[in-house]
């Protein structure tokens, strides 16, 4: 459990009561209780208002606040108010205003704006972190510990290019090697001195013409910034070592570490914000990347907009049930707890159309407000029997943030390649017939999976090959595709063919990587037998591998150009077990396809048979099975539970068995 104090599912979110005067609270919390709310997570943005200047420090108000908190029974995510310093700050100490990729000095304003290497920022967030630990620790109302706010913004500042030196020394050693692992021989960038080694920004475009620099510095950068959340992590561990303590992610986002990030957190929790009309797989794999990182152990949902959103160019309404229907799609993915951004719509500044749970009208009477007491009652009902289930899957999508940075920034082969796309595009696939898939790094343990799938499995990392060449060497099925095994964890081109350090395992060589334009079009087709499922010929696109075989066998080949009849889909058995290389980019029913015939083969089914736009998943405890039925279409749609069986739903306390009918955006929370 996240923390046994608040054995339920947490519920609530952001409260902003530093922006309202305090009359205003003692509605809130009537609010809050009518709406089953059981966490309010503050004071996210009040560095300014608990700290008016360096030596003086005003936190009666904030003592106030969590008493009375406390005494209406809603417990406090306690945040450590260092994303946005004040004004104050930012005018004593200069060096805390970051540098952007552009080179521009950034004024004072807006948020997570500050240089994560100011040695003044570092020690004056710590130093509040420790003041509100020290003064907070034995705060009944005290759950969890948010420190800063969406970590992210890199610096490109003079302090960080000192600092970025030492990081390098350190990695290093030697000027050398730092020379031979950024190939610094090319366009004569030899260096001698770490002194020369200036940040790679936008200014002379080194950002995109020496990637092992520019990864190298992301990686610093993510480096710098997890030094600042570890800073105050450290302040309050030592001062309450028993309250978990967490940080917000963005979602999948490539300006950190996440996977590095994650092994400093006590829980991982992130903030949600789909964009309209996103597919929901998209949510669906962000929700599983989570999970991942939090290794399989329940994660926060600390984010989402009961409503609307502001910051979109179209901030549609959440249609009735939407804000239900996701919430619990976060629980069925493993989410312990749903939690909006925010409970009460500010008045003023860029947020002030942005959903909230008590909107401008001040009261209950609203749409929203009913939808969010709704489902705090239903979430208090369900008391503590989903909280620390467990997701059991047995295919795995491994996913990489440094893959991600280097293929995006890649000179060549095509603008069109988008790492994050390609993982969508076979997750989507495998989401839509409601396979469970964890979504992990490559760097972890993927032994128990019976299926791997790797989608431009651009960069292999020290060991990676080998632990795949083991997992499919014991019988495992690995698939991977065109742009994979080609750099080192520099980015530096593995030498003598491609695809590098995978070529034994896949048994082909790929000699070229051919380029289509957007309107260019190439044909798989499938050899006479066909393979399972994929019968035929499809479409692809973006790129296409010119390969050889060396041991694997021809499933499919190109049907134009003047590599018609050269292979587009290989398989090669390895041991016990089978690789697959789908040489260039399919169209969506090859996937389907693909991963109809990869289930049937190693034996994945979905928990149940299921209309199209209903997602399942399950998660499982103590012997039970706990199948979440969201039914993503407007309008009804059906499930199947398998003949002879009842299931109980945990919503409505119904009994069911046979075809059953859910309601549009409707859930079912079937328990055996
Ligand atoms: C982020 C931030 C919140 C708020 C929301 C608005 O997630 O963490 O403070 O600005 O966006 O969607
Ligand atoms: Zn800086």
């Amino acid at each position: 459990m996240i923390n046994a104090k608040l054995p339920t599912i947490w519920y609530g979110g952001d409260y902003n009561p530093d922006q309202w005067p305090e009359e205003i609270w003692h509605e809130d919390m009537r609010l809050f209780r009518q709406a089953g709310i059981n966490v309010v997570t503050l004071p996210v943005f009040s560095w300014a208002k608990l700290q008016p200047s360096e030596d003086v420090y005003t936190m009666e108000w904030l003592d106030r606040l969590l008493d009375l908190v406390h005494a209406n029974g809603i417990y406090v995510c306690l945040a450590t108010s260092t994303a946005a310093q004040p004004a104050w700050l930012s005018r004593k100490y200069p060096g805390v205003l970051p540098v952007d990729e552009d080179g521009r000095k950034r004024t004072h304003g807006s948020r997570v704006n500050f240089c994560p290497n100011s040695p003044d920022y570092r020690r004056l967030s710590r130093g509040l972190a420790r003041r509100l630990a020290e003064r907070y620790k034995d705060h009944p109302a005290l759950l969890i510990w948010h420190v800063g706010n969406e970590y992210g913004p890199h610096c490109y500042c003079d302090t960080c290019a000192a600092s970025f030196r030492v990081w390098l020394r350190e990695r290093y050693g030697m000027i050398e090697t730092l020379n031979a692992r950024w190939n610094m021989s090319f366009w004569g960038h030899t260096v001698y001195d770490w002194e020369e080694i200036v940040p790679p920004t936008n200014l002379n475009g080194d950002n995109r013409c020496f990637q092992s620099m520019a990864l190298d510095y992301k990686r610093f950068m993510s480096d710098s910034i997890l030094a600042c959340y570890q800073g105050e992590y450290d302040e309050i561990k030592a001062v309450t070592p028993d309250v978990p303590i967490t940080t917000n992610f963005w979602g999948l986002f490539n300006g950190l570490d996440l996977a590095k990030w994650a092994e400093r957190m006590d829980v991982i929790s992130w903030d949600s914000y789909p964009h309209m009309n996103e597919p929901m797989g998209h949510v669906a794999m962000r929700h599983d990347y989570m999970r991942g990182l939090a290794g399989g152990r329940p994660f926060m949902l600390m984010e989402q907009t009961p409503s609307q959103q502001n910051w979109q160019p179209y901030n549609s309404l959440k249609r009735p049930g939407v804000m239900r229907l996701w919430s619990y799609q976060a629980v069925a993915r493993g989410a312990d707890t749903v939690l909006f951004f925010q409970l009460r719509r500010s008045f003023g500044a860029c947020e002030k159309y942005h959903g909230a749970v008590i909107e401008h009208a001040g009261h209950g009477e609203t749409r929203v407000f009913r939808e969010c007491a709704a489902l705090g009652q239903e979430l208090q009902a369900l008391g503590d029997t989903l909280l620390d289930s467990e997701t059991h899957a047995e295919a795995a999508l491994l996913f990489d943030i440094d893959t991600w940075i280097v293929v995006n920034m890649s000179s060549g082969p095509s603008v069109d390649l988008d790492y994050l796309k390609q993982a969508q595009s076979y997750y989507r696939a495998f989401y839509d017939r409601n396979i469970a898939m964890d979504v992990i790094s490559p760097l972890s343990d993927f032994s128990g999976y019976r299926l791997v799938v790797a989608p431009v499995f651009y960069m292999l990392k020290p060991g990676v090959a080998e632990r795949v060449e083991a997992f499919v060497a014991a019988g495992g099925t690995f698939v991977t595709t065109f742009f994979s095994g080609l750099v080192d964890e520099n980015d530096l081109v593995t030498l003598g063919g491609y695809p590098g350090l995978l070529r034994r395992l896949l048994g082909i060589w790929v000699e070229e990587i051919d380029a289509l334009t957007p309107e260019m079009k190439n044909r798989i087709v499938m050899r006479e037998s066909g393979h399972g499922a994929l019968q035929g010929e499809y479409e692809c696109s973006l790129l296409c591998d010119l390969l050889h075989l060396e041991g694997a066998e021809a499933l499919a080949v190109y049907g134009d150009d003047f590599y018609a009849g050269m292979p587009a889909l290989i398989v090669n058995r390895f041991g016990q077990g089978r690789a697959y290389y789908v040489a260039t980019a399919p169209d969506e029913a090859f996937l389907d396809a693909l991963c109809e015939s990869l289930c049937a083969e190693v034996g994945l089914r979905a928990p149940l048979d299921a209309d199209r736009g209903i997602e399942l998943a399950e998660r499982h405890k103590a012997g039970r099975t706990f199948t979440f039925v969201l039914n993503h279409n407007a309008g009804r749609a059906s499930v199947r539970l398998p003949s002879g069986e009842t299931r109980t739903d945990l919503l409505s306390g119904r009994v069911l068995k046979g075809s059953v009918e859910v309601e549009g955006h409707g859930v079912l929370i079937l328990a055996t």
